[in-house]
């Protein structure tokens, strides 16, 4: 497919209501071209420009990103400063412009760990767009899927404590309440660049039957011709749930169970 047939992707209703992006690979996409690893990040933002954008042309949802996770803390203090001020200066230039496409900008992680400046930045962000009904651009950071459910977890047993909920009262639905992807619908296409095959501890209880995808493409590269490979993909997979395929086929199942 061509760059134009990309763009001509006509919006179809079995595209992917939520897609979930691991975006992996700024580093060596810099390392490639003898360039510092910030370099690979400052082009990864570029990325991130043009796929949010592609994104609310095709009428996706919801697009979750995960931009900074909660084992990165890990790196080099300098490279860590660096994205904490890369993450800053780029919402700081970006916030008005995504309000004016009508895009809704959310957090998920645990945000604590930031500066109150980077904390206002962002809470200021989510009140702005608050009513946007365009996409949803929900940026993970500081965020672990581990820590989400223990999150989860605390929540339910503070209720539990204060005798307003009971044992019995835990269920699937009761956990998803809690967590911090509440009232979003789960990621119906999960991808990650960079070609690692691994989740990397991002959204674990939420992608129990969300779609795969792997591409070795760095993020810095991925461009609205990878992303449409990445749905047409998607749209190729017989989601099952369970059934077996003769019942999505002869489409058997009541609607609730799908
Ligand atoms: C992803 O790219 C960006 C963040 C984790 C913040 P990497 O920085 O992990 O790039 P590689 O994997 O080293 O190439
Ligand atoms: C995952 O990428 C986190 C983000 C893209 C923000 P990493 O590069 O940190 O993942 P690992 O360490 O290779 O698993
Ligand atoms: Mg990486």
């Amino acid at each position: 497919m061509s760059l134009e047939d990309a763009s001509s992707l006509e919006p179809v209703n079995n595209n992917p209501q939520h897609i979930a992006i691991i975006m992996d690979g700024n580093g060596r996409w810099a390392q490639k071209r003898f360039l510092p690893r910030a370099m690979g990040h400052q082009a990864g933002v570029k990325a991130v420009r043009k796929i949010v954008e592609f994104c609310a042309q095709q009428e996706i949802e919801v697009l979750t990103l995960f931009a900074f996770s909660s084992e990165n803390w890990r790196r080099p203090e300098e490279e860590v400063s660096l994205l904490m001020n890369l993450f800053l200066v780029t919402l700081q230039r970006e916030i008005d412009k995504l309000n004016e496409n009508k895009i809704r900008l959310q957090f998920i992680g645990d945000r604590t760990a930031f500066s109150e400046k980077l904390q206002k930045i962002m809470s200021d962000g989510e009140l702005l767009t608050k009513n946007n009904t365009a996409l949803t651009v929900v940026v993970a950071v500081n965020y672990g899927g581990r820590w989400d459910m223990c999150q989860a977890f605390r929540k339910v047993a503070e209720k539990m404590d204060a005798g307003l909920l009971a044992s019995q009262d835990i269920t699937e639905h009761l956990i998803n309440q809690h967590l911090s992807t509440v009232g979003l619908p789960e990621p119906d296409l999960f991808i990650r660049t960079g070609g690692e095959q691994r989740v990397s501890n991002f959204l674990l209880w939420q992608l129990a039957y969300t779609e795969m995808y792997f591409t070795s493409i760095l993020w810095p590269d991925f461009d609205q011709q990878a992303l449409a490979d990445a749905i047409k993909s998607f749209r190729s997979r017989q989601r099952r749930f369970g059934h077996t395929g003769e019942q999505i086929l002869n489409q058997t199942i009541p609607l609730e169970q799908l």
